[in-house]
């Protein structure tokens, strides 16, 4: 049976490269080969994205390589450690380097033997918000020297539309079409890898139809279904997802400020308007929306499209205009250069430790300069700026939460507390 799409053109289970009878790609039992040649080679393997993806590879019994520049993170995962919080991960990284099955290196001669290379370095957004090139195209042109005969590469970074045909051309220029190349994003939740690898399908985006069977066959190992597009297309996927979300949030962000111009509780109408109401389920809560990808692949997306993303653009200045708002908000019904303000949570999302992008560090900029004095918190991020729990709550006259950590559910706070969550607040 042919999946079922919405797109009556075609389905998106079917490798476009391949006739319509070989179409039926769903998800099949472990396939032979995949892994059989070497190792697999993650580049950029101590990372949020490549270390679980190199724990769910070994998981399954393979033999995983994790490349890195970072010799301090090579160092934490050869100890045992992981460098970040990831569920079900810490064990799982005991487990898989006392079986010989993992391994983290800084030695580029780990790609010789490889049979698959996975590529999952970070492609930052520059301080304009364009895309920072130039570190990922050094790095992609050393790679290209080393990869060999025979060896499938695979990028997985999010990168903006066009890299991989580009990519390929270059090899093909080169000579060098006996290197299979595919694209195939990463969707996961961050925090969450090992879960949802094992869940959700995954889109593959293969340079050739042999390149496209060969990365499917990879990521069979670990995932339930493959999903066959164009690099392209598979390209934008990824973009369009990050950027949907991020319009998503944006949304909500602004009904929350035109609730308040109004002077109407938003958390009210959020209730009302989802109470037996399908339609509006998935509307999100009002919040900071941060971290490191969304801004940037919206960003990404807006700069590869001759900066006419306008509804990625207007996103944006919802979305980190929201720290001043609400400042100015709370700014009318508080003496805020009197108080001592605590600001709960720095992370960019709740429950995780990454503070990269996080909009309660703009948020504490922009109290820094109205409040008399700032403290912040969180009970994961590493910063030695931050102050402890206990000392925020006995000192400051105002807390504010930055991020609703589930730590701070069911406290009970002797100051006033504003969450425009209002998950931890109300
Ligand atoms: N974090 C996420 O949730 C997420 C989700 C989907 C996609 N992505 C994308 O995945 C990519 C990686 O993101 P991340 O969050 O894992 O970044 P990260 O900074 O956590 O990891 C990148 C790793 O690559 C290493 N590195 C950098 N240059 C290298 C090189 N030349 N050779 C070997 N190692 C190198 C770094 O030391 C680091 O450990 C980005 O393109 C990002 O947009 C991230």
């Amino acid at each position: 049976m042919r999946a079922k799409t919405q797109n009556p053109s075609y389905s998106l289970t079917e490798n476009p490269m391949q006739p319509i009878t070989e179409r039926e790609q769903q998800t099949a039992s472990r396939p032979a080969g995949a892994l059989e040649s070497g190792p697999l080679v993650i580049v950029g393997g101590c990372g949020h994205v490549g270390l679980p993806l190199g724990l769910a590879f070994a998981r399954k019994g393979y033999q995983v390589e994790l490349l890195d520049t970072s010799a301090e993170r090579v160092a934490l995962v050869n100890s045992g450690r992981m460098p970040f919080h990831e569920d079900d991960a810490d064990e799982l990284l005991g487990e898989t380097l006392k079986a010989g099955r993992l391994r983290a290196t800084t030695d580029n001669r780990a790609m010789e033997n490889a049979s698959a290379i996975i590529v999952t370095i970070g492609t930052p957004v520059d301080e304009y918000l364009d895309p920072s090139v130039g570190e990922f195209d050094r790095s992609i042109d050393q790679l290209l020297q080393q990869v060999r005969p025979g060896q499938l590469l695979i990028l997985r970074s999010t990168v903006f539309p066009g890299v991989t045909d580009r990519l390929a051309r270059q090899l093909e220029q080169q000579r060098r079409g006996d290197v299979d190349l595919a694209y195939c994003p990463e969707r996961i939740v961050q925090g969450q890898s090992l879960i949802e690898l094992e869940r959700l399908p995954q889109l593959i985006g293969g340079a050739t139809q042999r390149a496209a069977d060969r990365a499917a066959d990879l990521f069979r190992i670990i995932c339930p279904k493959v999903i066959f597009l164009k690099p392209v297309e598979a390209e934008l996927a990824k973009l369009f997802c990050n950027a949907w979300r991020y319009i998503n949030f944006a949304i909500s962000n602004q009904f929350w400020v035109i609730a308040n111009q109004f002077e109407a509780d938003f958390q009210h109408i959020y209730r009302a308007l989802r109470e037996d109401y399908p339609r509006m389920a998935s509307v999100a809560r009002p919040g900071f929306a941060a971290g490191p990808c969304l801004l940037k692949d919206t960003m990404q997306l807006g700069a590869f499209n001759h900066g006419s993303f306008v509804l990625g653009q207007a996103a944006m200045m919802i979305n980190e205009g929201l720290p001043y708002l609400l400042v100015q908000n709370i700014k009318h019904a508080y003496p805020l250069n009197e108080m001592t303000v605590g600001l709960l949570g720095m992370a960019f999302k709740p429950n995780s430790d990454d503070p990269r992008s996080s909009l309660s560090y703009k948020l504490r900029k922009v109290l820094l300069l109205e409040c008399r004095k700032v403290l912040c918190t969180d009970p994961f991020v590493p910063d030695p700026d931050l102050t402890s729990l206990n000392d925020v709550l006995e000192r400051a006259d105002l807390l504010i939460v930055g991020t609703p950590h589930d730590a701070y559910k069911g406290l009970k706070f002797r100051q006033p507390v504003i969450d425009i969550t209002t998950t931890i607040g109300k």
